[in-house]
């Protein structure tokens, strides 16, 4: 399989002769930043109950990055390409007084301030985090069958109060809003065309996603994977749909809009229809350490050079060098032999 798809893209807003790129041509375009490792849920795709229970043990206060050392390391990426950051968790909602880290994201120029949340929390936080200059949110909801979301996030949460987030972050502004739902096979599969139904019309951008084998906790298997071609079929048979361009250059996304102008619709293919050719994306982990895939069992560590002095410069100039020899592409690798591979857990990394 051809990894390499030459990256001289049309999405260039300037900085160019800055841009960092890898090994494949590849540019850095966007942050993922993880602000915690808890969340109050316990989906069993993530943050399995029997791994992630009262024993287990999260990162300490003060080997967490503050927010200061986190938007340094946004400015560092910034002048080398990165145009979005996305803040993530765990769930980042829980992290304190987010809103303030949120206002010192968006006052670095020409960066996007993008969040991803299980919403158990937005209702109430919605209107801070608008404020405070987030561009946008995407919401989690699997499925909405009360019975199997509760299940589903082993935490019983009703999907009512995921829905109130939705619409709150909607009237602060925060939108479109886009809808994540992983899909497992035997589990909420047969509720995806319900929820296709529900946010139809709703200006809200549904995505399905493809269970993915993150981390080594949640007992993936590949018979536990809905192919996204299966349930574009299933919804197209209701609501006709057809394929649209990606909205920017890398989105993992695969976009459809409803031949009857009710909006769009996305199919996240990392098993069936791996994306590694156009990655664009970086992740930071809670405690600082830089990773250039989702599937990486190292990263590079950036919390010890920020809390021995270094400055934007020297950063700028660690994650140039740690991007320009990156090769990862591992959903494109992915086999018998990648299984075994040891790898970062979801909720540590941020998705
Ligand atoms: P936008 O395009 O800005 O809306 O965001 P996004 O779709 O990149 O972010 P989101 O947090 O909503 O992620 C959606 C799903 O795609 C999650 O399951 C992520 O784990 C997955 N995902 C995001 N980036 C990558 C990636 O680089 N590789 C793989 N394999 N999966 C990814
Ligand atoms: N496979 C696919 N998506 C996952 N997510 C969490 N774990 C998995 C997995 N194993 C999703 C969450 C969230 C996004 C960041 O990743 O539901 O929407
Ligand atoms: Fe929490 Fe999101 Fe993982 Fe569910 S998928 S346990 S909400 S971090
Ligand atoms: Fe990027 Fe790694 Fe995901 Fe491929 S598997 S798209 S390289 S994060």
């Amino acid at each position: 399989m051809n990894p390499t798809r030459q990256t001289q893209g049309t999405d260039d807003r300037g900085a160019e002769a800055a841009a960092a790129v890898d090994r494949f041509g590849r540019p850095l375009r966007d942050l993922r930043i993880s602000v915690t490792d808890r969340c109050n849920f316990r989906c069993r795709y993530c943050m399995p109950r029997e791994v992630f229970g009262p024993d287990f043990t999260f990162l300490p206060r003060d080997q967490i990055l503050s927010f200061e050392e986190i938007a340094l390391v946004a400015r560092a990426s910034a002048s080398l390409g990165v145009r979005k950051v996305r803040l993530t968790g765990g769930e980042p909602l829980l992290r304190a007084e987010l809103p303030r880290l949120v206002a010192m994201l968006a006052g670095v120029s020409g960066l996007e301030v993008a969040l991803t949340t299980n919403g158990s929390l937005l209702a109430q936080q919605a209107r801070a985090l608008a404020e405070a200059g987030l561009g946008r949110v995407t919401v989690s909801l699997d499925s909405l069958d009360d019975g199997i979301f509760r299940e589903m996030n082993d935490a019983s949460f009703p999907v009512r109060l995921v829905l109130e987030g939705i619409e709150a972050a909607a009237r602060a502004g925060l939108s479109p809003v886009k809808v994540n739902a992983v899909v497992r096979r035997g589990v909420n599969d047969h509720t995806a065309v319900e929820l296709a139904r529900h946010f139809h019309g709703s200006g809200h951008v549904l995505r399905f996603i493809e269970y993915m084998d993150v981390g080594t906790t949640n007992g993936w298997r590949l018979d536990d994977v809905v192919p996204a071609r299966e349930i574009l079929a299933a919804v197209d048979r209701e609501l006709p749909l057809e394929a649209i361009e990606p909205a920017y250059r890398g989105e993992v996304a695969r976009r459809y809009r409803y031949r009857d102008g009710g909006g769009e619709v996305g199919f996240i293919t990392s098993v069936t229809q791996p994306f590694c050719g156009d990655c664009t994306r970086a992740r930071l982990s809670a405690e600082g350490v830089l990773y250039t895939c989702l599937f990486a069992a190292a990263g590079t560590d950036l919390r010890e050079p920020l809390r021995s002095g270094s400055g934007e410069a020297e950063l700028r100039e660690l994650l140039g060098r740690v991007w320009s020899v990156r090769e990862d592409r591992y959903s494109e690798q992915r086999s018998a032999e990648t299984a075994g591979l040891p790898r970062v857990e979801m909720s540590y990394i941020g998705g």
